[in-house]
């Protein structure tokens, strides 16, 4: 397979998980993003009352809803249809596209969010171009991404508990992981791609967020429920489904930080 097309196949098969996984994503890992969501509003270099933002990647909704919650006016867009029908009648309008080639003309937002969703994207340099090319000139761009050499310890701890139970990683997961949150997870290779794609005054910091992941419940609940692991848990017997629960839970010990860490970018289209 040659690389556009091995691209497009692992654009497809991130927008099958995320499609099949919406409600799993809207009761579980919904919570944990709603309070990265808030802080990466909270992070932006210009107010964004009254102006218009695309929340690309929308997914549910969080960054659309921190995004109104500050007077901004936010269009979503996803490539998962079915993430965008969470609650739909009661958030703002959401087209399905991919961020790679946005339906939207030139200059058409004050700002771009991009709450984690850059890092599922083959080419973040690209995705980072439509960006630039949807906000109008000296536009905000601001996009989170989880920093790869540190994480909350959950994910490691609730995987290893799901091994045992006979889970492995999907492939596009680990294509996902090894090939593009490698790098997006990098501070100095994010802000490279964003001055490849033409913005300027690029500025990449790390925050420590405060998510309550504290509470083990919490912390299970999000890891089981993601796109690359609901599948696996929803097709196990609901005894060893219940029973894999309590061993993550036990699993968990009772110091867990509540903090997760989240790296910003913040650009600016010169
Ligand atoms: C980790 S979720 C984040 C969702 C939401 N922004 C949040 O913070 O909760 C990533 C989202 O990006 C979307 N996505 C993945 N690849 C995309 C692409 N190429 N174009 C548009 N959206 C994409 C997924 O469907 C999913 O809704």
């Amino acid at each position: 397979m040659d690389d556009r097309a091995s691209d497009q196949h692992l654009v497809t098969a991130i927008r099958h998980a995320y499609e099949d996984g919406a409600d799993g994503w809207a009761s579980g890992p919904t919570p944990v993003y709603r309070r990265l969501a808030e802080a990466l509003v909270r992070a932006t270099p210009v107010p964004l009352v009254d102006r218009s933002v695309l929340d690309l990647g929308a997914g549910t909704g969080v960054a659309s809803q921190a995004l109104l919650d500050v007077g901004a006016h936010p269009v979503g867009v996803d490539l998962a249809e079915s993430m965008l029908r969470h609650r739909q009648s009661q958030r703002p309008p959401g087209v399905v596209a991919d961020a790679q080639l946005l339906p939207f003309a030139g200059g058409a937002f004050d700002a771009v969010v991009a709450a984690f969703s850059l890092n599922h994207l083959p080419d973040p340099a690209a995705g980072l171009a439509e960006c630039r090319r949807v906000v109008r000139a000296d536009g905000v761009v601001l996009a989170s991404t989880f920093p790869a050499d540190a994480d909350h310890p959950a994910k490691s701890i609730v995987e290893s508990v799901l091994v045992a139970f006979g889970y492995h990683r999907p492939d596009w997961y680990r294509t996902f992981k090894d090939r593009i949150a490698a790098r997006t997870g990098d501070a100095r290779q994010l802000g490279q791609a964003a001055d490849r794609a033409g913005l300027v005054d690029t500025e990449v910091v790390r925050e420590e967020v405060e998510a309550g992941l504290d509470r083990p419940e919490l912390a299970v609940a999000w890891r089981l429920n993601m796109p690359h692991t609901i599948a696996f848990v929803a097709g196990l017997d609901p005894e060893v489904r219940a029973r894999l629960r309590t061993r993550a839970l036990a699993a968990l010990s009772d110091d867990l930080p509540s903090t997760v860490p989240m790296l910003v970018l913040r650009a600016r289209a010169a």
